[in-house]
């Protein structure tokens, strides 16, 4: 890994007058500043179709931070930051789209005394990935893959592309081919932002930080597993992207599958980001194909209709801003997936995702085997609950163990019980958002928390099948569900439980 240099680098956001620039970056960026932990000379530049002056981004970026920042402004500190943000209009379709953007680097890394040493970061649809990659190209803001090798000396170019990376295997394969014509692997960062998130990373300290734990991680014991992230907002103004991916897409394919990897994986020889990776992309290479005649029997998929969500009334998804009237893209899935490996097998693994569920929850849950029906197990109609680790990755961040025991008392009355970790109170304080550890990442360049390219392509394989055989199907309307529940009920198929 190798860290760029700490005499400055200039951070360029395409899509910087985005919402992801507006609600993440931005107070990401600014969070990291106030911290120390950029370095002492940066420049942070926004591109976006339409044009706004420094002034108006300025102010765009402040009410960015003031909105969605863990730590308010600090007025004394503001202005500092805020001087080193501009807005350069910039269109990624037009052959000299880039001219405007290259005119306008040089002159703020000339102001800012800065090398070029530079962070693309394309907060972009995915169909803008290739032209913008290839307008990076031509406007020779990178210096050619051949080339490279004599041009050791060149400042440094990182890439970081927001998911999803393509629409299915294919798309996939042709937009990873069009980077690595433009980008060393290594210099490409590709987000995953559930991977930044701290309870994410906890997953694999505590399974291998804890001798008590590991050994219990495998068919042996483990029953099944159940992998939840359920939001309670709805598509909000995102129908323009959310139309062409819907929850599959948009969800499983990246950060259900990523969980998958951290709960499933082999403890890997070392913390190297390839070692890491490694261990990830064999999981996903032991995923069991859903074949297109199992698709049915494996997923569910359903779309939200109106309903009641914190007291007030909502829409249901086609009603809403942006969606097709006969729109057949599904906001919830789940799905029954098997690893056929030495340690999972015959383990299901149940993952579910959806928008407007009742309860803002993501959480992943171990079922282990119950106990033997002898001694305190021994009474059929009143079975002791198996236990159950509970990994709460949001909100309420922590850890439980759910156990039995015995309540006080003359009589033999079996209880569960919870033993149970919370970060706020163990830890206390704000921990930092995934994208300020995510960009401090590519700063340091280490890539372990970001997908490689075979892990991002392994994935497609797996889903797209799933995603064939739904196009394929009559088009009839998706079973709904109402705004405000768990979830429609053709999932009650699968042990998948209210959080
Ligand atoms: C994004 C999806 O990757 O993750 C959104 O595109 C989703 O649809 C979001 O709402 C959820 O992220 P978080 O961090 O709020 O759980």
């Amino acid at each position: 890994m190798t860290t760029l240099p700490s005499s400055g680098i200039t951070i360029v956001i395409f899509g910087g007058g985005g919402d992801l620039a507006e609600r993440k970056l931005l107070p990401a960026l600014y969070n990291l500043f106030v911290d120390g932990l950029l370095p002492e000379r940066f420049a942070i530049v926004g591109a976006g179709r339409t044009p706004v002056s420094d002034v108006a981004y300025r102010r765009f970026a402040r009410e960015g931070v003031e909105r969605h920042s863990r730590r308010p402004i600090d007025d004394v500190r503001w202005p500092a930051f805020a001087s080193s943000l501009s807005f350069v209009a910039v269109d990624l379709t037009h052959p000299t789209g880039f001219a405007s953007l290259g005119a306008r680097l040089d002159t703020v890394e000339h102001a800012r005394s800065l090398e070029g040493h530079r962070i693309y970061y394309l907060a972009v649809p995915p169909s803008m990935i290739e032209p913008a990659v290839l307008g990076l190209a031509r406007a020779r803001f990178v210096v050619p893959a051949d080339s490279r090798r004599a041009a050791q000396e060149r400042p440094c170019a990182r890439l970081i592309v927001e998911k999803p990376i393509g629409h299915g295997l294919e798309s996939a394969r042709r937009i990873n081919d069009t980077i690595a014509s433009v980008f060393e692997e290594r210099d490409i960062f590709r987000i995953d932002h559930y991977l930044g998130k701290e309870t994410v990373q906890n997953i694999l300290v505590l399974r291998f930080a804890n001798s008590f734990l590991e050994p219990l991680f495998n068919h042996k014991y483990v029953d099944h597993v159940q992998i939840t992230v359920a939001e309670t907002e709805g598509v909000g103004t995102r129908a323009w992207y959310y139309e062409q991916a819907g929850a599959l897409r948009d969800m499983v394919q990246n950060h259900l599958l990523q969980l998958l990897t951290l709960v499933a994986m082999e403890p890997p020889f070392s913390l190297d980001a390839e070692a890491v990776r490694d261990e990830k992309l064999q999981v996903i290479r032991s995923l069991r194909p859903i074949e297109r005649t199992e698709v049915d029997a494996c997923t569910v998929r359903a779309q939200y209709a109106g309903g009641v969500l914190s007291g007030e009334p909502v829409l249901g998804y086609l009603g809403e801003h942006g969606v097709a009237p006969d729109s057949r893209t599904e906001t919830y899935v789940a799905l029954h997936v098997a690893i056929d490996n030495w340690r999972w097998a015959g383990v299901p693994f149940f993952l579910r995702t959806g928008k407007r569920l009742a309860r803002r929850a993501s959480e992943i849950s171990v079922h282990l085997k119950g106990v033997p029906p002898i001694l305190f197990n021994r009474r059929p109609a009143r079975t002791l609950d198996a236990n159950v680790l509970t990994l709460r990755l949001q909100p309420d961040e922590g850890f439980a163990l759910g156990i039995s025991s015995k309540a006080p008392g003359s009589r033999l009355d079996i209880r569960p019980v919870e033993m149970d970790f919370e970060y706020a109170r163990e830890f206390g304080g704000s921990s930092p958002e995934a994208y300020e550890r995510l960009l401090l990442d590519v700063i340091a360049g280490d890539a372990t928390l970001f997908m490689r390219r075979d892990s991002v392509e392994a994935s497609w394989r797996f889903i797209t099948p799933i995603l064939e055989h739904w196009d394929a199907a009559a088009p009839a309307p998706l079973p709904p569900y109402v705004a405000g529940s768990w979830g429609p009920p053709e999932a009650q198929r699968f042990p998948l439980r209210p959080l």
